[in-house]
């Protein structure tokens, strides 16, 4: 078996030992499938796993059987959103609208207040959730953050200034839970809906898990550190099989401060990222528990997954610590065949690290799995350079930790400890419905081969990170042994390379199934379809110049796992991010989140004129009615 440049593919598996030159031969691929075939491999390691041959033949079955539904999309720089011929968006609900009657509607000038805000949709929506019981349809949505110039941008300061300012930033954070329906093609929000619930930075949670208790989470006001008040920065999200949401808090770090400029923070602070200055957000000013000089164990209180009951809006959230806590981006759940839960997610930070909790307990249909997540072990992915990987453990004995608890409080630590792969954010992780495999988008790393990470473990080019400098981006996926989702053995290897072969002639060219027609970078938010179709949508540079010089906007793609085909459905407005994606129970409507339009100043979507740009959730509708995915 040769390819076209008659280079044995045998000799792949020999080359795969020196990772110098995987950058290089990412873009040898793009010649590395017979002529005429239109798309490319699904990665440029598959001759390690012997799936060459057959991925060639799927690619030629491609090109005869497309599995895409539409015609892609060309890139743009347009302030809209633009999805294919024959496909129409709307607007489900921007930040502000009011959830319920005693609400005012978003006011452009004011921006709101904190009373309004508190009883209106959240800003910055992020991954969300439809759980449908009869004909209720009910949206669970993350709030991830503010952007502050423009959530503040009544003031000349462009930040919060007083004490209601805090307030209305509170409530732009965490969740909104919102009631829809679809009257006359159009889903709108259901004001006073029993279901509607906005869940802020001050909405009590309970704290579960091994470190319920434990002394590093007391606080003054919860000396029994056992009730957390509040979850922010909720970036992706997970559902599990029983009902629940998944709201993953990912860059808390941001939101405390120091009124004592002399405090030095911990070790452990710093390897979050919690320093003296906040982001602006200004809480710690007027709440201080979010001074770390006052109240320093409240950092600990966050990087959790919150597990919420939308069925039951009088429920209290969990934290669930059992899980680790890091910058969690998603919260990707599967049943594996003998009945543990695992939930795949990344820690989306320059050199963090890729995690997998295996519940302790099975998952019984129709059963009682409410507390499946109370309890488990936690791992960390290690890539190996020949494409086989392994699922460390975090134990006290693996680690040196004393602890579950601790090692549920400092994961980054426990992980650093057992020498996991530093990677390339880790951001949404997605598993295939029809095929055993799990994808995860590497979103890119500016600070790869060039710095350590913040416990200073080194950062090399190797495994599934094979690019120095990587500015855009690239999707690993791996396979558990056995169709075994509990089991520590995996083989890995890369879906796409993202890349820009209009620039250069590379590596950062990207790997074969990219091209002028479909290039992009930094992929983020991941979904599978009921097909079994990757649904990839980025969160990267939208300049449209230099190394993204025809890239455009931000976007959404498909991707075909069987051919490693990749076409882009939508392009976003300027500015923003595309993120968060659900389907209707009839798969007839396609829910995506347009995130920060205009976040340097430059967008009036949705409204367009003047208008403030509005973070929104938009629904997306073939025109004939037919499925979307
Ligand atoms: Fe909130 Fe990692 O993106
Ligand atoms: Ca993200
Ligand atoms: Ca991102």
């Amino acid at each position: 078996m040769t390819n076209s440049s008659n280079k044995p593919v045998n000799t792949i598996e020999t080359e795969a030992k020196d990772f110098a030159s995987i950058a290089d031969r990412a873009i040898s691929r793009r010649n590395f499938l017979s002529a005429g075939v239109a798309v490319g491999a699904s990665a440029f390691v598959m001759g390690a796993t012997g799936m060459l041959s057959s991925s060639v033949a799927n690619a030629n079955n491609a090109k005869r059987n497309s599995r895409f539904g539409f015609k892609p999309v060309a890139v743009n720089s347009l302030d809209t959103v633009t999805v294919p011929e024959n496909y129409s968006w709307e607007i489900v609900t921007s930040w502000g609208d009011p959830l319920w009657s005693n609400g005012v509607e978003f006011d452009h000038a004011s921006r709101g207040t904190g009373a309004s805000q508190e009883l209106a949709f959240g800003d910055n929506n992020d991954g969300m959730s439809l759980f449908s019981e009869g004909d209720d349809h009910i949206l669970v949505v993350n709030n991830e953050y503010v952007n502050r110039s423009i959530f503040h941008g009544n003031r000349a300061s462009g930040v919060p200034e007083n004490a209601d300012d805090v307030r209305k930033s509170k409530a732009g954070h965490g969740l909104s839970v919102v009631q829809i329906e679809q009257k006359d093609k159009q889903w709108k929000v259901i004001k006073d809906a029993p279901y509607n619930r906005r869940i802020t930075a001050d909405t009590p949670m309970e704290i579960t898990g091994p470190a319920r208790g434990n002394d590093l989470l007391k606080t003054a006001a919860d000396p029994k550190a056992v009730l957390a008040k509040g979850t922010f920065n909720n970036c992706g999200n997970g559902r599990t099989p029983w009902g629940t949401y998944l709201a993953c808090e990912e860059n808390f770090n941001g939101y405390f401060g120091s009124s004592d400029l002399n405090y030095a923070p911990t070790e452990s602070m710093k390897r979050y990222g919690v320093k003296n200055k906040d982001r602006g957000y200004g809480w710690y000013k007027e709440d201080e528990r979010f001074d770390i000089s006052k109240h320093p164990n409240e950092v600990n209180r966050f990087g959790y997954i919150v597990e919420v009951d939308p069925m039951d809006p009088a429920s209290t959230p969990k934290k669930r610590t059992a899980l680790g806590r890091f910058k969690h981006e998603n919260a990707e759940v599967v049943v594996a065949a003998n009945g543990h839960v695992v939930v795949y997610m990344g820690d989306d930070e320059r050199g963090e690290f890729l995690y997998r909790f295996v519940s302790h307990n099975r998952y019984v249909e129709g059963g009682d799995n409410t507390n499946l997540l109370e309890e488990g072990e936690l791992f960390v992915a290690r890539f190996n350079d020949d494409f086989s990987g392994e699922w460390l453990a975090l134990t006290p004995a693996t680690t040196g930790m004393k602890s579950q608890a601790e090692i549920s409080i400092h994961t980054r630590q426990a992980a650093s400890a057992v020498k996991a792969t530093t990677m390339d954010r880790p951001e949404w992780v997605a598993a295939n419905p029809l095929k055993n495999e799990v994808y995860c988008c590497l979103t890119n790393n500016k600070n790869r081969a060039v710095t350590t990470n913040a416990g200073g473990d080194a950062t090399p080019v190797d495994g599934p990170n094979p690019r120095e400098k990587n500015n855009y981006g690239q999707i690993v996926r791996w396979t558990p042994q056995d169709a075994d989702h509990t089991s520590n053995i995996f083989k890995w290897d890369l879906f796409v390379v993202a890349g820009n072969p209009s620039v250069h002639n590379n590596a950062y060219a990207g790997s074969k199934n990219i091209n002028m027609q479909n290039m992009f970078n930094s992929p983020d938010g991941l979904a599978f379809d009921d097909n079994g179709m990757l649904w990839i949508q980025t969160d990267g540079k939208y300049s449209n110049e230099g190394d993204y010089a025809g890239m455009g906007n931000n976007q959404m793609l498909v991707g075909d796992p069987s051919t490693g085909e990749i076409q882009r459905f939508l392009v976003g407005s300027k500015e923003c991010e595309v993120t968060g994606i659900c389907w209707s129970g009839d798969r007839r409507t396609l829910f995506v989140g347009i995130q920060h339009p205009g976040e340097k100043g430059n967008s009036h979507f949705p409204g367009g004129g003047e208008s403030v740009p509005r973070s929104s959730v938009i629904a997306i509708t073939r025109d004939d009615g037919g499925l979307i995915g």
